[in-house]
């Protein structure tokens, strides 16, 4: 049994059945046991591999991406570059070093990353400590200072807790964590509440107020002061029933109401929704595309012969490799989605048409 189970299951005892929300929440943010909270979980020998980490060319087209953005956003003088969830910082070192290049960046930038991992901030401090922009660390979102914005996430609102709703032949309930025996299990808790989608007995609806929240407060800063966010994930484009939470651990799917604290615990991403929630803040939505769509409009097949360029055979099929993986559609390349939301006024951004 975990640390975390073991207080968790104390918990329930005193308060009774824990919403979804609450064990995601305790499962990766506890301050002293949650997932996140210390170790590194990425990579081959953590838990799961990203696509900053398959290869250096996400975040250097990401950073091109950011460089046609604040082009297209006037070419202000300021602008807060800011990273949410930036895991070990590959994506944004990978990302500066392309968009450095660019005649005037340097001078505007100011790097923000949210990070509430205290481990994976240091692995980001070494991993930007040579940058020649000043970079700031926060815990939330809101400590970034206004102004103009450009805003990345690949593989954060994925992490944001949901809750789940299941249909019942008495109407809709409620899918809780309880407790029976010492062990963590689903209970369906009757409620009054009803969610936006019908479904068939038996059937998953997911409600994700936390992830559309924050897409709202993105798409709020962008309205205010301009601006334009890249959301990238895994997840739907259309909103649909089902049960997508899922559990990883050692690059294998696991038992979500097992080891929480030492899993990774994520659901897919309702893009229509998070959409939804960037239009009712005034803001305009792009997409979502496919990554794999979206990462060939942005040549990545021109930087891997670049890349693999007189290099070893080996070398060269390493590259080649990395971009199959990252544009397969068998792969990375249909699963993860990209949404982008932009201020008023901006330009269909590059990779949705634009
Ligand atoms: C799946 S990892 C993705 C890392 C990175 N973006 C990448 O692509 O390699 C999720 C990241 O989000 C961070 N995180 C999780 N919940 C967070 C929250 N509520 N606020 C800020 N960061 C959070 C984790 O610590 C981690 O850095």
């Amino acid at each position: 049994m975990t640390p975390l189970q073991a207080l968790l299951l104390q918990r329930i005892a005193a308060d009774g059945p824990l919403g979804l929300d609450d064990y995601m929440a305790a499962a990766l943010g506890h301050p002293e046991h949650g997932y996140y909270m210390s170790g590194d979980p990425l990579g081959r020998t953590g838990d799961f591999v990203t696509a900053p980490e398959v290869s250096q060319m996400f975040g250097e087209l990401i950073g091109l991406w950011c460089a046609v953005v604040w082009s297209s956003m006037g070419r202000p003088a300021r602008v807060n570059l800011v990273e949410l969830g930036p895991g070990r910082g590959t994506l944004m070192a990978d990302a500066l070093r392309a968009l450095t290049q660019v005649d005037g960046v340097s001078a505007a930038l100011d790097v923000h990353m949210v990070e509430t991992s205290p481990s994976l901030t240091l692995r980001q401090q070494r991993n930007l400590s040579l940058v020649d922009v000043p970079v700031h660390w926060h815990q939330k979102f809101s400590a970034v200072p206004d102004g103009p914005v450009i805003v990345i996430g690949n593989e954060f609102l994925d992490a944001l807790p949901i809750r789940q709703m299941v249909k019942t032949p008495a109407g809709w309930a409620e899918r809780k964590v309880g407790a029976d025996g010492g062990r963590l299990v689903w209970v369906d808790v009757p409620s009054m509440a009803v969610p936006a989608m019908d479904a068939q007995v038996g059937q998953i609806v997911e409600i994700a107020l936390a992830r559309d929240a924050a897409v709202g407060d993105i798409a709020t800063r962008l309205v205010q002061g301009g601006g334009a966010a890249l959301l990238i994930d895994y997840g739907h484009a259309l909103s649909a029933v089902g049960d997508t939470l899922q559990a990883v651990k050692d690059h294998k799917y696991h038992d979500v109401l097992t080891d929480p604290g030492a899993a990774d615990l994520t659901s897919h991403v309702d893009f229509a929704s998070a959409a939804r929630a960037a239009r009712a803040a005034g803001a305009v939505a792009h997409g979502p595309v496919n990554q794999g769509d979206f990462l060939k409009a942005l040549g990545i097949e021109a930087r891997a012969k670049v890349l693999a360029r007189g290099k070893t055979p080996r070398e060269a099929g390493e590259v080649l490799g990395a971009m199959k993986r990252l544009i397969g559609p068998q792969e990375m390349g249909t699963l993860f989605k990209v949404l982008a939301v932009t201020a008023p006024g901006l330009p269909v951004p590059a990779g949705f048409g634009g």
